[in-house]
């Protein structure tokens, strides 16, 4: 079972794999060029999936993904599945953040859902028919895996590639849908000039951070390591506005044809305190509306696990979750 193999960077969302063993890694450069129609008003909460053409421009641009790609030291002869993971909004990757630092202006200008979502798409087509490294095949088969707004991204790609999509499975994690109009206000968010001005001094406003960071984790300090949320502080990183208000796409439907799971901290402070991940049954019903063609879907509620379930104290129990839905979309 191939666990580690791929891992890119933008500058606020990433892909990588996850890994269970050691592994081999080297960086990658992808260029990827994307055609895509995005929304003249950057705040459009559907990210132009319901504009009209006069409310949407063209952006058609390559962009070089830089990334990191790794393998087990021991490789299963035969092993064709590479997970495609994306993380989320001010997270990323700390140490393969600064060579992105570069491009501030072409972020603001275009980093809407439609452009992102472009690029994690033609990664993924990259990977299945190109040699990411010498030596090491195209894979036969993509496992898209996002957490919060990368899985929302991978969604929005499910929206608009429908049955043509080129992921095998989708694992979306720490994502419900949101409706329009019940997002919380983008005061939540931080100026990241503000936020640090040493390291954030020269950005435009429209680029935003989450300064405190325990909404991401249960409300019960007991349930994750206090320097897990320091860690967490010194590597956030920055978003835009933009792709923190077309959350609401999540709400649309999507005819992709591949098999779906959601995955859900039952502490999570941004979707579950409700009461909504209480009742898995009815909470599966009302999140299928959604994905009316998916092969399969299910909804897991991870006990005891925040937003960001990778960094509690019970993350094994989402981790051993994730690689049996792996196993599961590709066949193992
Ligand atoms: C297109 O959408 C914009 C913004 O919603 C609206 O103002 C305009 O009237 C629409 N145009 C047409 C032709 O429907
Ligand atoms: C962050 O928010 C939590 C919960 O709202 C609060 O208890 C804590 O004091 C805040 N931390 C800081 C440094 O403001
Ligand atoms: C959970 O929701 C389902 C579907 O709405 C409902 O039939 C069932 O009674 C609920 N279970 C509990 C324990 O409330």
């Amino acid at each position: 079972m191939l666990l580690c193999a791929f891992w890119v960077l933008f500058h606020f969302l990433g892909f990588y794999t996850v890994s269970g063993a050691s592994c081999d890694c080297s960086s990658v450069v992808i260029p990827v060029h994307v055609d895509v129609l995005v929304p003249k008003d950057p705040t459009d909460e559907f990210a132009g999936l319901k504009s009209n053409a006069s409310s949407l421009r063209r952006v058609d641009d390559t962009y070089d993904i830089f990334g990191v790609f790794c393998r087990p030291d021991v490789v299963s002869p035969g092993a064709s599945v590479v997970q495609l993971l994306v993380h989320g909004f001010t997270y990323t990757n700390q140490y393969w953040s600064p060579p992105v630092e570069e491009f501030p202006e072409l972020l603001l200008r275009s980093f809407l859902y439609p452009t992102v979502a472009a690029a994690v798409s033609q990664v993924a087509f990259h990977l299945k028919t190109a040699s990411i490294v010498s030596g090491v095949p195209p894979f036969k088969k993509v496992i898209g895996i996002g957490h919060s707004a990368g899985s929302g991204l991978l969604n929005f790609n499910a929206i608009v590639d429908g049955p043509q999509s080129i992921f095998d499975g989708l694992i979306l994690t720490g994502s419900l849908s949101v409706p329009p109009d019940t997002l919380p206000p983008p005061s939540t968010l931080t100026p990241a000039q503000d936020d640090t001005p040493l390291r954030w001094g020269t950005l435009d406003p429209g680029y935003v951070t989450t300064s405190n960071r325990s909404m991401f984790y249960p409300a019960d300090t007991t349930a994750f390591s206090p320097r897990m949320i320091e860690f967490d502080d010194f590597t956030k990183d920055v978003g835009t506005v933009s792709i923190f208000e077309q959350t609401a796409i999540t709400s649309l439907t999507a005819q992709y044809t591949g098999p779906v799971v959601k995955i859900v901290g039952s502490e999570d402070q941004l979707f579950c305190t409700t009461g909504r991940c209480v009742n898995v049954t009815a909470l599966t019903a009302s999140e299928r509306v959604g994905w009316p063609a998916a092969r399969s879907f299910e909804v897991v509620v991870e006990q005891g696990n925040g937003h960001d379930m990778n960094l509690d104290f019970k993350a094994q129990g989402p981790f051993n979750t994730f690689v049996s839905f792996v196993n599961q979309f590709s066949g193992l």
